[in-house]
């Protein structure tokens, strides 16, 4: 649709039939607009060609043309020019393919030999008007979701940034240790190559996270069937040895043969980052006078016939009760800026909906909180031949 200039409406006319092509022009010069520019022709061939050429207001669209016929007129005009307003002309006995037309995106209809020359400027000027404000829609429904895309490559960065800077502080922390090892001299050549071994790990570690985030945009996660206690030797070859040193035991009761149907990353750092949460509350309730000495996190399970579930059990204190209904949303956070970054529930949510799952928590108020992961026996990711050999 070009933008009007000097008020001249530019109307292009595609009507074959010479004596309705006269009425139209007709009425136009009655209407007295000196400010009407109209283009015939009989071809919607020749239509299409000038609307490349020249920029129109609207067009006057008869339905039954040399070259095309019904709604394959509306169609490819429209699939042209999708800018351009049109009104469809149209005989007696005809309105219920013009009503199909509108539906197509045509803005009006005229019914030939009930027209008149106002009622023809009238529907000229309300078409050219309802296509500006469908188009200010559409404009404006662009803009909403280019600033929607935006929000989410910022939820996306701050979930990147946390969910690589756990294993990049355990990264530091082996570092350190190395350093300080060697330089008290106690620095054996095996327990350098265990910390290369377990630096190698956390490597392919965030790596995998890294796939992982991408996943999170093309969803294109492997899934397999995976033991917990392989998930959670995992998690404990990374942050094991920082807990203990912390004072934080982890103990487990979970069935040998217990297994969920995963993406085996994800669900590591699902359940580190439940981890890390325990400590950091464990953590912050150090500092509270009358606190307890004891710092355990217990894992244990229980399966159902629709579901296996993991429940991480702390006894921190609880989750403070002000955040409690929106812990799930990003960037809700009692830490200061370097410890948290409020993105960690977030994360561990999205993944669980991922594995067609959940999670949520029960919180003994000043003793501790209880995570649930619950996770569908036959998630739809699952092929019917492997929910065979499940069931
Ligand atoms: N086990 C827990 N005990 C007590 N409070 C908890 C526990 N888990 C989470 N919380 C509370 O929920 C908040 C949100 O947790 P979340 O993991 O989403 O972010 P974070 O730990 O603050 O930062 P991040 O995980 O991004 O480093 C935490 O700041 C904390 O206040
Ligand atoms: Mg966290």
């Amino acid at each position: 649709m070009k933008a009007t200039r000097n008020d001249v409406i530019k109307i292009l006319l595609v009507e074959d039939n010479p004596g309705d092509a006269r009425l139209f022009r007709e009425f136009l010069k009655d209407a007295g607009s000196s400010n009407i520019d109209l283009t015939h022709t009989d071809y919607l061939e020749d239509a299409l060609k000038l609307t490349d050429k020249d920029d129109y207001d609207l067009i006057l669209l008869d339905l039954s043309l040399p070259d095309a016929n019904g709604l394959e007129t509306v169609n490819k005009t429209h699939e042209h020019v999708p800018d351009l307003p049109i009104v469809v002309l149209t005989g007696l006995n005809n309105e219920e393919i013009a009503v199909k037309a509108v539906q197509a995106g045509a803005q009006d209809y005229l019914v030939k030999g009930q027209v008149d020359s106002h009622l023809l400027i009238r529907a000229i000027r309300y078409a050219i008007e309802r296509k500006r404000t469908e188009l200010d829609h559409k404009d404006a429904l662009t803009k909403a979701s280019e600033s929607e895309r935006l929000s989410t490559i910022g939820t996306l960065a701050a979930g990147i940034a946390h969910e690589l800077n756990q294993p990049l502080q355990t990264f530091k922390f082996s570092i350190s240790n190395l350093r300080q090892m060697q330089n008290n001299n106690s620095l054996t050549a095996e327990t350098l190559l265990e910390k290369l071994e377990k630096m190698d790990q956390l490597t392919n570690y965030m790596s995998s996270i890294i796939t992982n985030l991408l996943g999170y945009v093309k969803a294109d996660e492997i899934f397999d069937r995976c033991s917990l206690s392989d998930i959670l030797n995992t998690v404990m070859s990374m942050i094991g040895k920082q807990l203990s040193k912390q004072g934080i035991e982890v103990e487990l009761d979970i069935p040998a043969d217990f297994a969920i149907y995963c993406n085996r990353s994800s669900i590591a750092q699902v359940v580190m980052n439940l981890f890390i949460n325990a400590r950091d509350a464990y953590l912050e309730k150090e500092q509270e006078p009358e606190a307890e000495t004891e710092r355990k996190i217990f894992v244990y399970t229980s399966t159902n016939d629709d579901a296996h579930c993991i429940y991480v059990k702390d006894w921190a204190g609880g989750i403070p009760t002000e955040i409690r209904n929106r812990v799930f949303d990003p960037f809700i956070s009692t830490k200061s800026a370097v410890k948290g970054t409020g993105m960690g529930l977030h994360v561990v949510k999205q993944i669980m909906v991922r594995h067609d799952g959940n999670v949520s928590f029960t919180v003994e108020d000043e003793v501790g909180t209880i995570f649930e992961l619950m996770f569908p026996k036959y998630p739809s990711k699952m092929s019917n031949m492997e929910k065979l050999v499940v069931g």
